[in-house]
C-alpha cells in the first residue's frame, strides 16, 4: 500500500479576517498535511492561535522566515504590498504561493483560478511559483456564468454588486459594528451603518473604481474570453457576511429558462434557490458561513434578444476568498499526486 505524501502548509496573514478563515477551512477539509506554519506581521508575532487542536505560535514574516522550513504551499492574505514583496521570496524558497491579493492576478505568467471553472490552468504556476485567487465578487459570478458560456456563449455581462463589509477585512467589519453604535468610520470614507457606498477601493481615471475594473479584467481572464463585453458597478452595503450580485447576461444563442435552471442544478459548487412564490431566493443571511454559490431570481431580460437577469450570493470570506484558495491547494495536491 502506498501512503500519500504529507505536505507542509504555511498561512501568511493568519491573524486577519481571511487568514482566520483559511485556518477554519483547512480544519474542515482535512488536507494531507504534516505541519502548519502561521505568519503575520511583527505586531502579532509570538501570539498563539488554537488550530487543529494545537496551540500554534504566530511567526513574523521576514525575508528569511521560510528558509529551510520546506513549505510546499503558502496561502497568502496579508495585503497587496506584502504579497508583492514576499510572494516571490517565498516562491524562491520552493513553496507554491496561493495569493489572495490583487497583486499578481493579471500577470500573464500567473494562473487566476476558480477550481470549478479553470483548474486546468493551475500548472502555469510553474512560471513564477504563484497562483492568484480572484477577487471575491468575481469568484462567485464565475460559477454560474461558466456553464452558460460553454453552452450558449456569452455576449455581454452587466454586474451590480451589494458587497458585505467583511470584504474590507477586520477594519471594514469594525466600521459597521461601531457605526451601529453611532461611532465614526475608520476604514470607509463615509458611515456604512444605515448607508450604501457606491465606492469600493479607489477611483481610476476612467471614473470606475478599481474593484469594478477587477471584475471586468478577471472575468475575461478566468473565462478565457479576452474580448468579452463586461461592465460593473460595485457597492458596499451594511451587511456583515455575504456578497450579493445582480447579474445581467446577454447570451449568444437562444435558451429556455428551464434548461438554464437544470444546467445550474448540475453545476458543481452551485445551489439554485429559486421559488419566488414561496419567498425563496438567495440572501446573504442564508449564504453566510457556507461554501456554495447560490443563484435565483432567474428571469428573461425582455429588452434584448437572448438576455437573462439573475441574483447571485456567496459568503465572500469563504467561497470569495478562503474556501476558493484552499480548493486550489486541494486541486494542486490532486494534480501532484496524479
Ligand atoms: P497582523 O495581525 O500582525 O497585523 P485584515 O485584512 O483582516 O486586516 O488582515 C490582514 C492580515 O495581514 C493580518 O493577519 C496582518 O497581520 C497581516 N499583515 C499585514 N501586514 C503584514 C506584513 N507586513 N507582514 C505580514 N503580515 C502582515
Amino acid at each position: 500500500m502506498t501512503t500519500m505524501k504529507q505536505y507542509k502548509i504555511a498561512v501568511v496573514g493568519a491573524t486577519g479576517m481571511v487568514g482566520r478563515m483559511f485556518l477554519r477551512v483547512l480544519e474542515e477539509r482535512k488536507l494531507p498535511v504534516s505541519e502548519y506554519f502561521l505568519f503575520a506581521s511583527a505586531r502579532s508575532a509570538g501570539t498563539t492561535v488554537e488550530f487543529m487542536g494545537k496551540k500554534h505560535t504566530v511567526r513574523e514574516l521576514t525575508e528569511t522566515a521560510f528558509k529551510d522550513l520546506g513549505v510546499d504551499i503558502a496561502l497568502f492574505s496579508a495585503g497587496g504590498g506584502t504579497s508583492k514583496i514576499f510572494a516571490p521570496i517565498v516562491a524562491a524558497s520552493g513553496a507554491v504561493v496561493i495569493d489572495n491579493s490583487s497583486t499578481w492576478r493579471m500577470d500573464p505568467d500567473v494562473p487566476l483560478v476558480v477550481p470549478e471553472v479553470n483548474a486546468h490552468t493551475i500548472p502555469q504556476y510553474k512560471n513564477k511559483g504563484i497562483i492568484a485567487n480572484p477577487n471575491c465578487s468575481t469568484i462567485q459570478a464565475m460559477v454560474p456564468l461558466k456553464p452558460l458560456s460553454d453552452k450558449y456563449g456569452l455576449k455581454r455581462i452587466i454586474y451590480s454588486t451589494y458587497q458585505a463589509v467583511s470584504g474590507a477585512g477586520m477594519g471594514g467589519y469594525s466600521d459597521l459594528e461601531n457605526g451601529l453604535k453611532g461611532e465614526a468610520p475608520k476604514k470607509f470614507p463615509h458611515p456604512i451603518a444605515g448607508n450604501v457606498l457606491p465606492q469600493i477601493d479607489v477611483f481610476l481615471d476612467t471614473g470606475y473604481t478599481k474593484e469594478e475594473q477587477k471584475m471586468v479584467d478577471e472575468t475575461r481572464k478566468i473565462l478565457g474570453l479576452p474580448n468579452l463585453r463586461v461592465t460593473a458597478t460595485t457597492v458596499r452595503v451594511p451587511v456583515f457576511h455575504g456578497h450579493s450580485e445582480s447579474i445581467n447576461a446577454e447570451l449568444e444563442k437562444p435558451f429556455e429558462l428551464a434548461d438554464i435552471r437544470s444546467l445550474w442544478e448540475h453545476t458543481e459548487g452551485l445551489i439554485v434557490q429559486d421559488n419566488p412564490e414561496k419567498g425563496l431566493y438567495p440572501m446573504p443571511i442564508l449564504a453566510a458561513d457556507t461554501d456554495p454559490v447560490y443563484v435565483g431570481r432567474l428571469r428573461r431580460d425582455f429588452s434584448v434578444e437572448n438576455g437573462i437577469n439573475f441574483w447571485c450570493v456567496a459568503d465572500n470570506i469563504r467561497k470569495g476568498a478562503a474556501t476558493n484558495a484552499v480548493q486550489i491547494a486541494q486541486e494542486l495536491i490532486r494534480q501532484w499526486e496524479a
